[in-house]
């Protein structure tokens, strides 16, 4: 393995975990009364309800969709029926009818991040670098799903980037497996687990504070006030 595919197939993953999660730790401790996800909607409420009502719609099947391709093996799928060809169809179908709203989510949300003069007043460098480069993951992942694939049809990414990147959290990642991947993948990637080093130090902490006692906790009751 050379050096660069030894870096950036190996180190640079770890790097990125290890970011994430000490960064989330020293975060935590010393910056606690920060962690937000800052929320503009006092300024402009319509694009940003649009915007954010689709990405989230869409990257959560997203992300079961990288769990399904990325940490289960082929075997396992085949063995509760999912052969290649049913595999595919819904890689492609479903993950990209997902992926493509996402992509609309989060182009509104950072046309309006850009765009609105008072919302882009209020961002900080990292709000629009958060925007910025998850669009770009987006987009990189959407042309891997749509137009890699179609290209290049004999590469298969099931015997390739998910061995190796199971190999990363069984500690014996095997960068070779990174080689011959398409450079659409590959930037895919780079950017995916850059992200996770930028997040502990971005308004993506929110992600960690959703509210979920809110669905089991009893009503809040506003009265008038009666003179
Ligand atoms: C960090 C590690 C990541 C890896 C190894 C990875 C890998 C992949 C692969 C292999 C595909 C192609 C799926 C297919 O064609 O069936 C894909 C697609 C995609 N990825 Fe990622 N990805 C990563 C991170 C991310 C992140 C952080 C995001 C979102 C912010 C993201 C969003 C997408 C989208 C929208 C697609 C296209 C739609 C889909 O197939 O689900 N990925 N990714």
């Amino acid at each position: 393995m050379n050096v660069l595919n030894q870096f950036l197939w190996v180190i640079y993953p770890y790097l990125c975990l290890a970011v994430f999660f000490f960064g989330h730790i020293i975060r935590y401790r010393y910056d606690r009364f920060h962690w937000t996800a800052k929320s503009s909607e006092f300024i402009e409420k319509r694009q940003l309800m649009i915007g954010s009502l689709l990405f989230h719609i869409g990257i959560i099947p997203v992300i079961f969709g990288h769990v399904g391709g990325l940490f289960v093996p082929r075997e396992w799928m085949q063995a509760i029926g999912v052969n290649d060809h049913i595999y595919h169809i819904g890689a492609i179908y479903i993950g990209g009818l997902f992926g493509f709203v996402t992509l609309i989510g989060m182009f509104i949300l950072t046309l309006r991040r850009y765009s609105k003069k008072s919302v882009r007043k209020l961002s900080s460098f990292s709000d629009l670098a958060v925007n910025s480069l998850l669009l770009l993951i987006i987009i990189l992942g959407m042309y891997s799903t749509l137009v890699t694939n179609a290209v290049q049809p004999d590469f298969d990414y099931r015997s390739t980037i998910s061995i190796w990147f199971r190999g990363l959290f069984l500690f014996n990642p095997d960068g070779d497996l990174m080689q011959e991947v398409p450079l659409s993948f590959k930037f895919h990637i780079i950017a995916g687990f850059g992200i996770f080093a930028f997040w502990p130090f971005t308004r993506l902490v929110h992600v960690w504070s959703v509210p979920l006692n809110y669905i089991g906790r009893s009503y809040i009751l506003y009265r008038k006030h009666k003179l």
